[in-house]
């Protein structure tokens, strides 16, 4: 069974991120989508309620995706042995993107040479998406129906009391 690990801090889970989930999962038997506590960003939501929307979104989308949904602070690497795993699946949006995930495969890559990062291109009607600005869009009172599923879309509003 071939297991990838998608890590991220999903604040909240987009519509391109789902489209990370189908194109990883043409691939791969299953897939853990590994949520990041962060302790480097400030989240809108808590680790338990980011997780809950990936779930509640993946079911939304394809009840018969094998994907599990999991919550982590250590590293990465850890995760993915745990969990079997033998690819770390990352997006790539734009070349922009490339070095920092140059840098994350590498050290990922040092840290255990059997696992490989495998990266995926998102649809270009995602390519510009991010969560911050997802967030300040929404805050904002601008329409992202299209671009996020709506269990996150009515918990950011709920959050920030719209
Ligand atoms: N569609 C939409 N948005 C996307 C996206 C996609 N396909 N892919 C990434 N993004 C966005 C995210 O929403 C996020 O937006 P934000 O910055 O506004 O919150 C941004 O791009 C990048 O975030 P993400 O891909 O989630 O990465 P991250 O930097 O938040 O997470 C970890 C990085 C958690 C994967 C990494 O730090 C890690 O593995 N940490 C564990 C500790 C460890 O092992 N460290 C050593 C690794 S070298």
């Amino acid at each position: 069974m071939r297991i990838g690990i998608f890590p991220g801090t999903f604040d909240p889970v987009t519509e391109g991120h789902l489209d990370i989930v189908a194109r990883a999962h043409k691939v791969l038997d299953r897939l853990v989508v590994a949520v990041a506590r962060s302790y480097q960003k400030d989240t809108l939501f808590t680790v338990e309620e980011r997780q809950d929307l990936i779930r509640q979104a993946v079911a939304e989308k394809d009840r018969s995706l094998d994907v599990q949904v999991v919550a982590f602070d250590g590293l990465l690497v850890d995760l993915a042995k745990e969990h079997g795993a033998s690819a770390i699946v990352r997006g790539m949006r734009f070349v922009t993107d490339f070095e920092y995930e140059f840098q994350l495969a590498l050290m990922n890559r040092r840290l255990d040479p059997e696992l490989e990062t495998l990266f995926f291109i998102p649809s270009e009607k995602y390519s510009y998406l991010n969560s911050s600005v997802i967030k300040e869009v929404v805050r904002l009172g601008g329409d992202v129906s299209q671009l996020v599923p709506r269990p996150a879309l009515d918990a950011m509003k709920k959050k920030f009391a719209l």
